[in-house]
């Protein structure tokens, strides 16, 4: 995890690495800093424990002066040692002449740091990070001054993850950046240069990037960059333009990220549509699939992997695929699936999905896949990333930055998405045109739809301010509605800290329903589908014991207001469609609850956005 970014050029160099910091700080934020070169070419490092806000103050009250052209700075999410300045980045050498900051774990530091104590090297943190700072400075030698050398011989020794960007007091006209494992982009601009683990930091700088692949080293210089292998063979990058919107990374009139992006909902489906969808003859479109109907055809068995939210828009794709492409599908958490034996073949298609595209464990089942002969496609939001890169066909999810930790209109295209999916599939096999129309025809109208649910947020607000206090929920649903009980229970516990359960509703009764009592909510997704009488009956059942009920449905039904504590009135769909309606308001409830309780919703404890680690 975490988040790294560097700057040459003319600027200040301080203000863009704390400025580009801030549009990083969900891949992490217990601790920052900062190391810069000033103009006598002393290395000036500070780190903070806590937000970016609170390095910058520091930054200013301690170094406001300081005239460098050249910096690089961190956002830590803790994995080795804990949240300390000393274990915050950048790491230096006892003589301050290098500095590094790293994203990754590097697996054998253990090993490496014992022997670079034996050499006489000085720790001063916990981390595994600072291990690379030592053997670069072991490594460099004064008479050639040579970074990328001493930085790449240290690489050699190193297993693990890792993106990093390192500086040295000697050659202060230069960053040296490689990534293997994390992600790493470099941003050109004129006379000025940045690297950063995603585009998302520097985008208010500059639109022309190149991404790093693994084992890739880069040297960057104010007006110029090349990239090496780690043997330093040259290699030619092609610079690409980033057409994501700078107004799309801030919060606009909204008072978090995570309300912003709820109410953009609408509008990031409409792009998730546009150009796929072609009603009249009831078929889908993708760009990047890369799969030839004959293949298509010939799949018997799929199995979707990913982790968090898109895990459960996975579920929701199992319902779609079998219903609309009539193909069997496993869904498995991409940790567990890469740990087990998977009995792949050719004829099996693996789908990953993962909003950043970054995250560990999806990719490394991605390559376990690849490895066992499985043809992959990956979902994702991010363009460029690691995940997108090593698909062997992929599908965008266009839902532009997603910048809340908990994810909300990501995980709405990704359903959107695996239901173009299946019916793409299906029009493949058994599906029949006029189906194709109809279907086409209805997943038009969900965004407009979903704006209807948002107009209602303030309703919505009212029921959700009832259950501040409540310490525990449940959240039941049935078929396709089932993965959208767990993700509800799923945003309220990562913003509001509040225990909550998702269950399939008729599971209740094996277990939860003992938990009931008046102080306990209980959250029914109950559309008027085929299933919609047997939700009615666990809504009796949770009422016989006290318990408190919020209903989300679309049928008006005197039978339901007499039984609800609390109902919310969604517009109808079909129900392989509903779970997109139906996570709406449960996004709100969880969003005005953690607001209310004066939470940070946009930077819930202990995420982060993007999980590099496994
Ligand atoms: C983290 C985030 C979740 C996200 C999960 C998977 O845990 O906090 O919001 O669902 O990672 O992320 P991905 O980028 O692979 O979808």
């Amino acid at each position: 995890m975490c988040g790294i970014v560097g700057y040459i050029g003319n600027r200040d160099a301080k203000e863009i690495i704390l400025d580009s910091l801030q549009r990083l700080e969900y891949r992490g934020y217990d601790s920052a800093g900062i190391a810069m070169i000033d103009e006598k070419n002393a290395m000036i490092v500070r780190k903070e424990v806590g937000r970016i806000d609170n390095l910058r103050n520091e930054v200013f009250k301690y170094h406001r002066d300081v005239n460098s052209k050249l910096a690089i700075g961190h956002t830590r999410w803790a994995t080795h040692g804990k949240v300390t300045a000393p274990n915050a980045h950048p790491h230096c050498d006892s003589r301050k002449r290098f500095a590094v900051v790293h994203n990754g774990i590097i697996e054998n530091y253990q090993v490496l740091r014992k022997i670079l104590i034996d050499k006489g090297h000085t720790f001063s943190s916990e981390t595994d990070s600072e291990v690379l700072v030592h053997l670069i400075e072991e490594f460099y030698k004064e008479e050639e001054r040579n970074l990328q050398s001493a930085v790449v011989e240290a690489l050699k020794l190193v297993e693990g993850t890792y993106g990093i960007a390192v500086i040295c007091v000697e050659e202060p006209y230069k960053i040296v950046g490689a990534r293997n494992g994390s992600p790493l982009v470099l941003g050109i601009g004129e006379n000025e240069m940045f690297i950063a683990s995603d585009v998302n930091a520097i985008m208010p700088y500059t639109k022309n990037v190149v991404y790093l692949e693994d084992k890739e080293v880069v040297v960057i210089k104010s007006e110029q960059f090349k990239t090496y292998t780690l043997d330093y063979q040259r290699i030619e990058k092609e610079v690409t333009v980033v057409d994501w919107d700078v107004a799309a990374i801030s919060k606009g009139d909204f008072e978090t990220f995570m309300l912003k992006e709820i109410f953009e909902q609408p509008e990031a489906l409409g792009n998730a549509l546009r150009g796929r969808v072609q009603p009249r003859d009831g078929v889908v479109k993708f760009g990047g699939l890369t799969m030839t109907p004959e293949h298509a055809r010939s799949i018997d068995k799929i199995i979707i992997t990913a982790c968090g939210t898109s895990w459960h828009a996975s579920l929701v794709g199992k319902y779609l695929i079998e219903r609309f492409a009539e193909i069997p599908v496993e869904v498995d958490y991409a940790s567990e699936f890469r740990y087990r034996n998977p009995i792949l073949n050719d004829r099996n298609m693996v789908v990953v999905i993962s909003q950043s595209g970054e995250t560990a464990d999806t990719l490394e089942a991605l390559r376990e896949a690849k490895r066992k002969g499985a043809k992959v496609i990956g979902i994702t939001n991010v363009i460029g990333s690691t995940i997108a890169k090593e698909s062997d066909g992929g599908i965008y999810l266009h839902a532009g930055p997603e910048i809340g930790v908990a994810s909300t209109k990501a995980f709405s295209n990704q359903l959107m998405t695996l239901a173009m999916l299946a019916i793409y599939i299906g029009r493949l096999k058994n599906l029949p045109l006029y189906e194709g129309e109809r279907l086409l025809d209805e997943l038009m109208t969900i965004p407009y739809k979903i704006q209807q649910v948002l107009n209602q947020a303030e309703t919505i607000q009212k029921i959700a301010l009832k259950y501040v206090k409540n310490k525990n929920f449940l959240y039941l649903g049935r078929g396709f509605n089932f993965p959208i009980a767990l993700e509800g229970a799923l945003k309220l516990k990562e913003i509001s800290y509040i225990h909550a359960e998702g269950y399939p509703a008729a599971e209740m009764k094996h277990g939860p329903i003992a938990l009931i009592d008046e102080n306990m909510p209980v959250v029914f997704i109950a559309p008027k589908d085929s299933l919609y009488e047997k939700i009615m009956s666990n809504i009796e059942e949770v009422k016989a014991r006290s318990g408190r009920v919020i209903v989300v449905t679309d049928n008006h039904d005197s039978v339901m207001e007499s039984k609800a504590d609390d109902l919310i009135f969604v517009p109808g769909t079909i129900e392989e469609f509903s779970p997109m309606i139906n996570i709406i308001p449960l996004q709100l409830i969880a969003y005005y609850i953690a607001y209310e309780k004066g939470l940070d919703v946009d930077k819930p404890r202990n995420l982060a956005k993007s999980v590099t680690v496994e």
